[in-house]
């Protein structure tokens, strides 16, 4: 079979970056870009790998049952989301297989039955934090580019998805929580009406880089904005418009970054007024949140992670308890009033010190927070230091957990580990290396991350010698 022709296709499954997956009559795999399980479709094939084709959908023929139609104008377009056009319902039966397939292929364990997923509480407006990239190189409709007509090619929005150089200008994003909407509208319209010029990723010039902005349930709003060349009258003028308009913006923040890639966790943060940091509320917690500092971006849906993290490391108060990866050390307050004593490890020295203020500010005092590399930390030494844990729970990025963190946890045994995962798939090899020394008791997946692939599972594993 070659690429640049069209078959007919019925989609049975999902496979990687939320794309849909069937098989020719001959038994050939394509990944279809756009389609959904249970739709039938002539497929355009635009790429051959190793052992499949990618696709996209190039004729509906007949639509699956859990086709809906997508609420985003943007759907299809800016990349965010890739499932708005199925059903919320087969959304959270794919993740549920997915997580389920990866413990199956990339685990060589026992598990037991998975729990039914939990569903996020809210399906739209989730997201208490969003980044937006400024650029002179709007990314262009083929009608825009066939009308030949002159136009304003400033945006304000996300990178089209494989386009270095171009962005979606976005007027309304459906995950983004409100007001970050109208905040970003305002700034967008404001900038074109003073002439403040937009990043050239090319030419490397412009004013406004890109931008953050984080909602919180408590109402506090943080923005940060980046620029490449800072003038500071017209960077002070548009502030002040900002907390005119927006008074709920109780952090204005900005960078000045000149050098190539726009990641801001090198970067000095500039406070232009209110407050360094934003506060969230759980259970009578309060968390400082600072710009560089990980939040979970769902924050009603991290209320049930915490709750279910917290059911499942089963403390009595007679526990020393390590939070690996425990950013802001949410999980670790979340859990202290129920353990002896709580340790906290994270890499992000700013994290750690806003760990220690919060936990001071809420009045807990059975906790230690390090800030350091994983697997640098977390060494004889300093188990001896700290005691040993009779609970770890670990919560660590997409990557997972480095080898010697593993092998280190099988080297001291704590009882029970609770693994709170948002990659099943590095999750998955994690538990491999732990299998002749844990079971595994429980697996929760839980939907923190409606209309996109993602999914969070949580595993409690018990050691297997009593
Ligand atoms: C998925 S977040 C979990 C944060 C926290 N448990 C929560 O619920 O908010 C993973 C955290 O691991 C931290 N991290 C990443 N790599 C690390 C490393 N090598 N050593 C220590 N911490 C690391 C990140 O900065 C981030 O805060």
């Amino acid at each position: 079979m070659k690429v640049k022709q069209s078959v007919k296709l019925t989609l049975t499954g999902i496979a990687s970056k939320g794309m849909a997956v069937g098989r020719t009559t001959a038994g050939v795999v394509v990944f279809v870009k756009d389609a959904v399980p249970g739709d039938v479709a002539m497929v355009y094939l635009y790429k051959k790998r190793k052992s499949y084709f990618e696709g996209r959908l190039e004729k509906l023929i007949s639509p699956s049952p859990d086709r809906i139609s997508a609420k985003c104008s943007h759907f299809g377009i800016c990349g965010g989301c890739q499932w708005q056009h199925l059903s919320y319902s087969s959304q959270l039966e794919h993740k549920l297989e997915e997580v389920h397939q990866n413990f199956i292929k990339i685990g060589s364990f026992d598990f037991p039955k998975f729990e039914s997923i939990i569903p996020s509480r809210s399906q739209y407006n989730y997201r208490n934090k969003m980044e937006y990239s400024f650029s002179n190189s709007r990314w262009l409709t083929k009608a825009e580019i066939e009308s030949g007509e002159a136009m304003n090619r400033n945006a304000l929005g996300f990178h089209k998805p494989r386009m270095w150089d171009k962005i979606v200008h976005i007027e309304e994003c459906h995950l983004q929580q409100e007001p970050g909407n109208e905040i970003r509208n305002f700034i967008h319209q404001y900038a074109l009406d003073k002439g403040i010029t937009y990043f050239d990723l090319k030419q490397k010039t412009g004013q406004l880089r890109s931008m953050m902005i984080r909602t919180t349930t408590t109402g506090q709003i943080m923005l940060v904005v980046q620029f490449f060349e800072d003038r500071a009258s017209q960077r002070v003028a548009l502030f002040e418009a900002i907390v005119e308009r927006f008074p709920r913006v109780t952090s204005l923040q900005y960078i000045v970054n000149q050098k190539a890639n726009d990641s801001i966790y090198d970067q000095d943060v500039i406070l232009h007024s209110g407050s360094p940091y934003i506060e969230e509320e759980m259970e009578g917690l309060r968390f400082q949140i600072t710009p560089k500092s990980f939040y979970q971006t769902n924050s009603l849906q991290a209320h049930e992670l915490y709750k279910i993290t917290r059911d499942l490391a089963g403390l009595t108060g007679d526990e020393i308890v390590y939070d690996l990866y425990t950013g802001l050390g949410t999980i670790a307050q979340f859990v202290a009033k129920r353990a002896k004593h709580v340790v906290g490890i994270e890499a992000i020295p700013e994290a750690i010190a806003a760990a220690k203020e919060n936990a001071k500010r809420n009045k807990l005092s059975n906790l230690s927070f390090i800030s350091g590399d994983m697997k640098k930390v977390f060494t004889d030494d300093f188990i001896a230091r700290h005691g040993a844990p009779d609970v770890v729970i670990t919560d660590p990025p997409r990557e997972g957990m480095h080898k010697e963190v593993v092998l280190q946890l099988i080297a001291i045994l704590p009882k029970r580990i609770v693994y709170v995962s948002c990659n099943s798939a590095t999750q998955a090899r994690d538990l491999s290396l732990m299998q002749d020394h844990y079971v595994i008791q429980k697996v929760q997946p839980v939907d923190m991350f409606p209309h996109t692939q993602h999914v969070e599972n949580v595993v409690l594993l018990k050691r297997v010698h009593a």
